[in-house]
């Protein structure tokens, strides 16, 4: 066949259906999660649905709530984006210090304050912050018992739009009283959805009537080869797993170069006080007067 200008290959910028150049970007702030794995889909979600408002609860050290931001700003879309969280953790995520919060607003003041707020209270306090119908992409990720996340949901379930899209984090984590799952299975016989397995699990559920049409050709694709749209996922999560995994090894050789510095630094120290002893010694008196006994010394040795 001869190719013509009309026939020849080009390159779309047009995404395909499950995924987009957003879905290979790495996250700009790496910070500690159990969400790694899934920063590939969080940054193609927010181009899919191209929210007007996201809001997270349960944020912690932001990881997760980051990738939405850094997909807002990358993107250009003009979108707003809340994170809820009491930032004193819980007995799920673990309790923990002020830093935890302090880090969080740091890169949050620096990146994202045009169009990120950080509503430090609990979930059921955001409601009054929060208009009716406004949410298009709602992230779920506070404690996970099955009383928990079902209360979230259906607390937030009024503040959905008509094109809003649902995640839920940990759909398969089945020990320490996690349940998500549970409320996963009761949800996706009401709702239209697409799991992921890897990295503890992430539900996607489309609750608007009116989702946008990318969300609706995932959903389309993913349906027709579940299996694909989970290994590229998975595969794309692992990478950023990976480069955490590298990240905290360049922290510890860091941290172990510096002190074996110190060691050395210490060490020549040692060594300089020593010299400077011994000369001392030598030049000392008593040093001088014994000279004779240390040649007699040596003499006594070479004769035997
Ligand atoms: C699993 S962590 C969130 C992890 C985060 N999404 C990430 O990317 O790593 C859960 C967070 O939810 C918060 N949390 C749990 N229940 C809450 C509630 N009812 N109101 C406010 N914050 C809550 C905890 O303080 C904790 O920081």
């Amino acid at each position: 066949m001869i190719h013509t200008s009309e026939t020849r290959n080009t390159v779309s910028s047009t995404p395909i259906s499950i995924t987009s150049a957003a879905s290979f970007a790495k996250p700009v702030h790496l910070v500690p999660s159990a969400w790694h794995e899934h920063a590939p889909f969080a940054a193609w979600i927010v181009e899919a649905v191209a929210p007007d408002l996201v809001v997270e609860l349960g944020t912690h050290n932001g990881f997760s709530y980051f990738q939405f931001c850094e997909s807002i700003a990358r993107s250009g879309l003009d979108t707003r984006a809340i994170a809820v969280d009491t930032w004193v953790g819980d007995d799920h995520a673990g309790f923990y210090g002020e830093d935890v919060y302090e880090s969080v607003k740091r890169i949050n003041d620096a990146d994202y304050a045009r169009f990120s707020t950080l509503f430090r209270g609990t979930f059921d306090e955001a409601l009054s912050a929060v208009d009716d119908g406004s949410v298009d992409l709602l992230h779920i990720d506070g404690r996970h018992g099955y009383a928990d996340v079902r209360h979230d949901f259906d607390s937030w379930r009024p503040k959905l739009s008509a094109r809003s899209v649902v995640l839920f984090h940990d759909i398969a984590e089945y020990d320490n009283g996690f349940a998500v799952w549970q409320l996963w299975e009761e949800l996706t016989e009401e709702f239209p959805g697409f799991g992921f397995r890897h990295g503890h699990g992430l539900g996607v559920l489309v609750t608007g009537a009116e989702p946008s049409h990318a969300v609706r050709t995932f959903l389309e694709d993913a349906a027709i080869q579940p299996e694909l749209v989970r290994s590229i996922y998975e595969g794309l999560g692992a990478r950023v797993e990976h480069d955490y995994e590298d990240s905290l090894r360049v922290i510890e050789a860091t941290r172990r170069i510096a002190q074996l510095e110190g060691e050395v630094h210490a060490g020549r120290a040692e060594v300089i006080g020593l010299q400077q002893q011994l000369a001392d010694l030598r030049g000392s008196t008593s040093w001088k007067v014994t000279k004779p006994l240390r040649a007699a010394r040596s003499l006594g040795r070479s004769d035997g």
